[in-house]
């Protein structure tokens, strides 16, 4: 059983300290994973409520761990649970948080601006050893590295959620992206369980360059009347053997999150008719009709 820093190769690993900056949706599964695997693990908020909320929706997700892996000895699940937890330290002090950290990863709003000042004040504060990740789904790793002064020791680390749950770890190389930075930001997916795949600063990188045109081309067929929504999603469930459609796949990420990504990438590629936003998620979005999360999105969705 390799829970836990117990293997000596684990012992000489590079990343045992970690800080997670953003106690949300990514960034608690993203301490969780991290401190079920033995990383020593800080988690930042903006406020100590956000913290203690991160705290509780963790031990939540952990007891969920615990109930399949330890199925027959609800002893050992408690352990788990309790070593697990004991590992992570909240805190809304960024210096105080950085001191001994060997890796950061920054998994707070998608907005170029707060990243920029985020970094910057990191920058200042953090050890010269530290290296910095950002698991931005849409932004260029790049562009948010271009405010500090280690770019050797910065690249993206892209979860997907749920973070827990979900095998994959994108590590995204920027041209200055030392070697060594990239061995330890592979080495360190690798330790919390995940399966790396490598790419360069690409819009989207792997996973979203290629879902994020595909969901939008299936709204454009439902917007042209081609096939009904429940048709495409069968077509594509039956067809093609996708868990699921994309358009409830829409749905289910929330039309402001794909929205405000697709009209990021046009702005900035305006020539690429991939990235040209729907209309009709437009509507839903200026209706609030956000999806799953709202009820309603291009489903109806009872509680
Ligand atoms: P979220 O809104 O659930 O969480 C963001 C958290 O960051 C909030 O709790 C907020 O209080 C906190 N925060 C904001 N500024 C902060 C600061 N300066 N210091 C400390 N905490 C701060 O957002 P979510 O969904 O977790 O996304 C975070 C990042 O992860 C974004 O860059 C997003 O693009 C990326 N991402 C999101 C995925 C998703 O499915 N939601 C998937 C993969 C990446």
């Amino acid at each position: 059983l390799k829970r836990g820093l117990s293997t000596s190769s684990a012992m000489n690993a590079v990343i045992k300290n970690v800080t997670i900056v953003g106690g949300g949706l990514m960034g608690s599964g993203i301490a969780q994973v991290a401190a079920q695997t033995g990383h020593n693990v800080t988690l930042v908020e903006v406020n100590p409520d956000l913290i203690k909320k991160a705290e509780d929706n963790i031990v939540k997700s952990l007891a969920r761990v615990a109930k399949k892996q330890f199925k027959d000895d609800p002893e050992g699940g408690k352990k788990f649970i309790a070593e697990s937890q004991s590992r992570i330290k909240g805190t809304t002090d960024i210096a105080e948080a950085v001191k001994d950290s060997d890796l950061v990863v920054e998994a707070i709003v998608e907005n170029m601006e707060i990243k920029h000042k985020f970094f910057k004040t990191l920058d200042e504060v953090a050890p010269a050893k530290t290296m910095f990740a950002s698991n931005t789904s849409s932004l260029s790793i790049g562009e948010i590295a271009s405010v500090t002064k280690r770019k050797d020791r910065f690249g993206g680390l892209h979860f997907f959620n749920p973070v827990p749950v979900m095998k994959l770890l994108e590590v995204v190389r920027i041209p200055e992206t030392s070697e060594e930075t990239y061995q330890a930001f592979m080495a360190w997916g690798k330790a919390i369980g995940k399966t790396c795949v490598t790419c360069k600063d690409t819009p989207g990188f792997i996973v979203n360059r290629l879902l994020v045109p595909y969901v939008a081309e299936a709204i454009r067929m439902m917007e042209r009347g081609d096939a009904s929504p429940r048709d495409i999603d069968t077509a594509m469930k039956l067809g093609a053997g996708y868990p699921m459609g994309p358009i409830e796949l829409s749905d289910y990420v929330g039309h402001d999150t794909s929205h405000s990504i697709l009209q990021g990438w046009h702005k900035k590629f305006p020539d690429n008719p991939l990235f040209v936003p729907n209309e009709s998620v437009d509507k839903l979005v200026k209706e609030k009709k956000l999806g799953l999360k709202t009820g309603e999105g291009f489903y109806k969705y009872t509680k």
